[in-house]
């Protein structure tokens, strides 16, 4: 089903995320509060609890923001697995025209992230999503930056943050967090933008699929 918006003066975001030990989930907070600002209805779920009611609430919003913990180079297995429970949903188009971003934090620098925020942009394409970028030039590249720069370690895609393995999950990075809170808002901002369009024209039909859903 093509998805139009439904309501223009607040977009409805979805942070969807994965994490093992409580960073990316901090991250996550972060996210959901930069939507919030910008006038979004705001919903966290982990992915790794998820109930009927969340797919439901997961079917009706305007946006996701997807976000996963690296491991070995890509989203955790836990957000992974969610992944391919969203099958069927790919098959049906179910998520189709819903705009979508994401994050993912690692414990190294660059810690191979960017494969981790590949893999999540190329899940929201096969659901035939709006991928939004990060939106931020990159910080921490002169004489003149710092560690405290938004966008500090200097990604595009979505938001790249780092944490050390023996932090706690309150101890994330303060420029990680504001370069979160941006990405919440900027999507936010984004999804509130395609609804005002499809109010006046609607998002295009659905194409007949190639092949029908097996399962
Ligand atoms: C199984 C496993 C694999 C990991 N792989 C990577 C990796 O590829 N790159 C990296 O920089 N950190 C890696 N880490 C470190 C985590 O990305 C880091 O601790 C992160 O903050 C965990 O986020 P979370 O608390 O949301 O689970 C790995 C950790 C685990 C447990």
């Amino acid at each position: 089903m093509p998805h139009n918006g439904t309501d223009i003066a607040a977009p409805t975001v979805a942070v969807v995320y994965h994490s093992g030990f409580g960073h990316t989930a901090t991250l996550a907070d972060a996210v959901a509060a930069g939507a919030r600002d910008a006038g979004a209805e705001v919903s966290i779920v982990a992915v790794d609890t998820l109930t009927e009611d969340d797919w439901n609430l997961l079917d009706g919003v305007d946006a996701m923001i997807f976000g996963s913990a690296t491991y070995m180079g890509n989203v955790s297995a836990g957000f992974q697995a969610f992944a391919e429970q969203t099958g069927r949903r790919c098959m049906n188009g179910a998520w189709r025209d819903k705009v979508a971003g994401g994050f993912t934090n690692s414990g190294a620098k660059s810690g191979d992230k960017f494969a981790t925020l590949s893999s999540l942009a190329v899940f929201a394409a096969q659901h035939h999503m709006h991928w939004v970028s990060l939106g931020l030039g990159a910080g921490w590249n002169s004489s003149t930056g710092s560690e405290n720069d938004l966008n500090r370690l200097g990604f595009w895609l979505g938001a790249g943050t780092q944490t050390d393995v023996d932090a706690g999950p309150a101890d994330v990075h303060p420029a990680d967090v504001a370069t979160c809170r941006h990405l919440g808002a900027r999507i936010a901002l984004v999804t509130r933008q395609l609804n005002i369009g499809r109010s006046v024209s609607p998002a295009a039909p659905v194409p007949a699929a190639s092949s029908a859903p097996t399962r």
